[in-house]
């Protein structure tokens, strides 16, 4: 084969492998607003700076065909509201985000005041 021939596939094979990557994996948003669906009391979400601390599996899960809490799947990141019902949104949020916040992270604790997460201008 000649020189260029494998430079050109060389070229080729990098690429598509960026390419590729791009496609498959999706990260969601960096920032979101979570709402129940009557959207009384919005919170903000740094999706991306939780993302650079932490698994994806922290928060995402599938469910299992028993109804159960399934293992995270990658690709398989669903909104919360698909699955859980208001009420239950707002409880394993709480439970979820508050509760790392009051307990640390590696060390690192987070905002627990209502007005940290329910921001006025929402
Ligand atoms: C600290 C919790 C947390 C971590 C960690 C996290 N996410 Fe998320 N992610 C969420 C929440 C909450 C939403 C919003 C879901 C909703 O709209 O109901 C979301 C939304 C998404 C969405 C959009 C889903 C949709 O269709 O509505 C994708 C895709 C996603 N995340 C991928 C990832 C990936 C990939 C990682 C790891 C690199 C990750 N997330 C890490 C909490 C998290
Ligand atoms: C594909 C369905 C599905 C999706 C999507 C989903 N969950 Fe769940 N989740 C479940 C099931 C099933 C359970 C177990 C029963 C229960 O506690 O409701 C569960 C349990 C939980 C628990 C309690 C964990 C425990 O072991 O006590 C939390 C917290 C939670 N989910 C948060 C979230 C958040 C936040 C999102 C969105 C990022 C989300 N879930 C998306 C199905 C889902
Ligand atoms: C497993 C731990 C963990 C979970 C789960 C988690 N957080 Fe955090 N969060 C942190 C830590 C740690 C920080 C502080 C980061 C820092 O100071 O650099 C933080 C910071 C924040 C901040 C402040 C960011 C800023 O710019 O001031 C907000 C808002 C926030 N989290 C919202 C949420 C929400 C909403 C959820 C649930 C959907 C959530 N977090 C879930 C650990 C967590
Ligand atoms: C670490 C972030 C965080 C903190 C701190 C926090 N919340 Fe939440 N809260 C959420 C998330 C996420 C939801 C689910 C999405 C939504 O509706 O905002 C939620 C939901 C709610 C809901 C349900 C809203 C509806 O539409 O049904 C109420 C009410 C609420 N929170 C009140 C409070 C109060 C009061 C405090 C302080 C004592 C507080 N929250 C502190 C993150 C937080």
């Amino acid at each position: 084969m000649s020189k260029r021939i494998m430079l050109c596939l060389a070229a080729f094979a990098f690429v598509f492998t960026v390419v590729g990557i791009s496609v498959a994996s999706n990260s969601g948003p960096a920032e979101i607003v979570l709402k129940t669906s009557t959207g009384k009391k919005p919170a903000f979400f740094p999706h991306k700076a939780h993302q650079d601390m932490m698994e994806c599996a922290t928060c995402h899960h599938t469910k299992n065909a028993d109804g159960n809490r399934g293992a995270y799947v990658a690709g398989e990141e669903k909104a919360c509201l698909s699955c859980h019902d208001d009420k239950g949104f707002k409880d394993n949020a709480h439970n979820l985000c508050k509760g790392c916040h009051k307990d640390g992270y590696n060390g690192k604790k987070g905002p627990t005041k209502c007005g940290d997460c329910h921001k006025k201008d929402l």
